[in-house]
């Protein structure tokens, strides 16, 4: 790591796996910002406890990622007070679940705008910031719902398919200007998200796994912190899969 600390703007770092990639990167010494509509008690102990350790450093910047159209200015105030922007984990995502031919016409525009739309602009803005510098790195993080399927999931697992395919077009795209841009895939995580899955369901993700257990957010967290590092300086365009083997 550089002496300056290298800026990453989080997503959905107020719970789940955004906070959960936010302390990774902390404890790695990077400077996390880490975007959501509330800051979580969670969120709120980790920057207490980042305070007192002594690695990077997190901070909070509360903003509503469906405002698409504020995005711009979200990421010009950033700049100003963060200075250049080295990194960006598009993780913030809702996961509307129901059969397609029930779900309200607002939830589906609501998964396209969050999961999509939102972090296709995002990016666009922060790109930008990042061809100026000439390096960046971009982990947009998908699913495995997105090259699966999941009976329930239609609408969520477009959105999903759409950040692999933005993602590769994105790296052919920006490469030649030092910006990496990857994808990682998580299976089943323990989260909020999916807190409406029955234990049932739980135990026949674990069965079908190949190691027989779930990834957690650690692990999905340890894989960004990969991407995001000067190991992983050649890899572009690539999707990393984390689901104990659940698609092996
Ligand atoms: N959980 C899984 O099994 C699983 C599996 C594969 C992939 N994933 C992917 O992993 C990512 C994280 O999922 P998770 O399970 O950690 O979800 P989660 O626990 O529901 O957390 C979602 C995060 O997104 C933020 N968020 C939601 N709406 C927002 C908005 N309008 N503006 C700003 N922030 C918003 C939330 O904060 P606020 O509510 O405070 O805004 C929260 O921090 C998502 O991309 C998801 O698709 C999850």
């Amino acid at each position: 790591m550089n002496d300056k600390p290298r800026n990453v703007l989080v997503t959905g770092a107020s719970r789940g796996l955004g906070l959960a990639i936010a302390r990774r990167l902390t404890a790695a010494g990077y400077r996390v910002i880490a975007v959501a509509r509330s800051k979580s008690k969670p969120l709120t102990e980790a920057i207490a406890a980042v305070e007192r350790d002594a690695h990077g450093s997190l901070h909070f910047a509360p903003f509503d990622l469906g405002k698409v159209e504020a995005i711009p200015d979200l990421v010009k105030n950033l700049r100003k007070e963060f200075g250049p922007l080295y990194g960006l984990v598009n993780n913030a995502a809702v996961g509307h679940d129901g059969a397609l031919a029930v779900m309200h016409n607002s939830r589906i525009e609501e998964l396209v705008r969050l999961n999509t739309l939102s972090p296709i602009v995002l990016t666009k803005y922060v790109v930008r910031a990042m061809m100026a510098e000439g390096a960046g790195r971009i982990v947009n993080v998908a699913s495995i719902i997105g090259f699966t399927g999941y009976s329930g999931l239609a609408a969520y697992a477009a959105t999903k398919a759409a950040m692999l395919g933005f993602t590769r077009s994105l790296a052919r795209e920006v490469g030649r200007l030092g910006i990496n841009v990857n994808a990682v895939a998580p299976g089943f995580l323990d989260t909020e998200m999916t807190h409406g899955l029955t234990g049932e369901q739980r135990e026949r993700v674990i069965r079908r796994s190949a190691l027989r257990r779930l990834a957690d957010v650690d692990d999905v967290a340890n894989a960004v912190e990969f991407l995001l590092g000067d190991q992983a300086r050649s890899i572009s365009g690539t999707v990393l899969t984390v689901d104990a083997g659940t698609t092996a």
